[in-house]
């Protein structure tokens, strides 16, 4: 049984990866999670009292995270301020937590010698034009576009210069766009999902075409749980699951599924500096550690997905209003 400690373990992939841990394998998991406004302790309702704990708190805090570190042996670490659109309205709390909260880990683990996953985004590598045939993979040049992806470039900067310099033992991965349960209303399949509900119309930033590569976040964390147990200190691996998508495909989708009328939605005010499209190579990741995803079925996971939006109001309903109102404000 390992003892493992999760940074951001509260929010959305953080706690579906907690989930799986579980479900999946006899190791006990630690908790680490500042409860920022992403941060929900109902994502972790009923979970073991003996094989899970929860500490509250910031991975910023080097007093907290040296005594953390000293009885851990391994660390996932998926805490981040995670959502572009925050961090075009202020990106403050991304410099603190995405770069000196990583930079506060990394210090922790070169001291303790304690294994280190660090878990990032595609977003790092930029965009890629709509009809480019390549996908991004291990070796595309770093070219991140917003506040938010250039920080989560810089913790992958981090990680790989205190590997190379101080003989850190951590991988990294990069994975394209999640979904599943347990995601903020604030994302776009949730806050969607959730509109239809309230019989508001989904809301599209600009014309649709921008394009993501949809994995749902189970898959994510059986990639990770793989990447620990087989991955190669120092290497970067890519996830995805072959699922790109235009955003009014999905759009669209989520309206039939929910029985409205497919154009039933609103065109508003583009993202500033809006990614075109995400597409991920992950050939190294199946190839070298044998890894595949189980969901394959998009429009079967993204049925299940609203199923649990509309079996689990009181989980989101809280956060609801408040994002509309931030997104009305800027004609979103
Ligand atoms: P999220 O916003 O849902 O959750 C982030 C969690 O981190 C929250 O529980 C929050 O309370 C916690 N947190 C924030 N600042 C903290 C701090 N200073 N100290 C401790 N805890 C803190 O994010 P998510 O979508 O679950 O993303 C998790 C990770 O996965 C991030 O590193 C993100 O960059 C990465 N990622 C996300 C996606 C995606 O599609 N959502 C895809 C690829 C990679
Ligand atoms: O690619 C991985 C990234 O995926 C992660 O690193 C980020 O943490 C995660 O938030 C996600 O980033 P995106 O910006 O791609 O996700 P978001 O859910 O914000 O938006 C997905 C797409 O949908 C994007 O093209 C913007 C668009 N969108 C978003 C919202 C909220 C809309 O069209 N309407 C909306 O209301």
């Amino acid at each position: 049984m390992r003892r493992l400690l999760v940074t951001g373990g509260a929010g959305f992939i953080g706690s579906n990866f907690v989930h799986h841990v579980l479900e999946h394998t006899d190791d006990h998991v630690t908790v680490l999670d500042k409860l920022t406004y992403a941060g929900n302790l109902a994502s972790l309702d009923g979970l073991p009292s003996d094989r899970f704990a929860f500490i509250q708190g910031d991975i910023a805090d080097a007093g907290l995270v040296d005594e953390l570190f000293s009885r851990a042996d391994a660390v996932i670490h998926y805490a981040a301020e995670s959502h572009n659109d925050n961090s075009l309205h202020d990106p403050r709390p991304f410099l603190d937590t995405n770069i000196i909260g990583t930079y506060t880990l990394l210090e922790a683990a070169r001291k303790h010698g304690t294994r280190l996953h660090h878990i990032s985004t595609d977003e790092v590598y930029g965009d890629l034009e709509l009809d480019d045939p390549t996908r991004f993979s291990e070796s595309t040049p770093y070219n991140p576009s917003s506040p938010y992806s250039s920080t989560k470039a810089g913790s992958d900067l981090l990680v790989r210069a205190w590997v190379r310099s101080f003989g850190v033992r951590a991988t990294i991965s990069n994975c394209s766009n999640n979904y599943g349960p347990y995601q903020h209303v604030e994302k776009f399949i949730p806050r969607q999902i959730t509109n239809v509900i309230r019989g508001i119309r989904p809301k599209l930033y600009g014309a649709g075409e921008n394009v993501r590569d949809w994995i749902h976040a189970d898959d994510h964390s059986s990639a990770v749980l793989t990447i620990l147990d087989k991955g190669e200190i120092g290497e970067t691996y890519l996830i995805g699951a072959d699922g790109e998508k235009n955003n009014k495909e999905v759009v669209e989708l989520i309206l039939a599924l929910m029985g409205e009328a497919k154009d039933a939605y609103d065109h508003v005010t583009d993202r500033a500096g809006h990614d075109l499209r995400y597409a991920i190579d992950s050939t190294k990741l199946r190839s070298e550690l044998g890894w595949k995803p189980s969901y394959g079925d998009f429009e079967a996971g993204l049925a299940a997905t609203i199923q649990w939006y509309r079996d689990n109001e009181q989980w989101w309903a809280p956060a609801k209003d408040g994002v509309e109102a931030f997104y009305a404000s800027k004609g979103q």
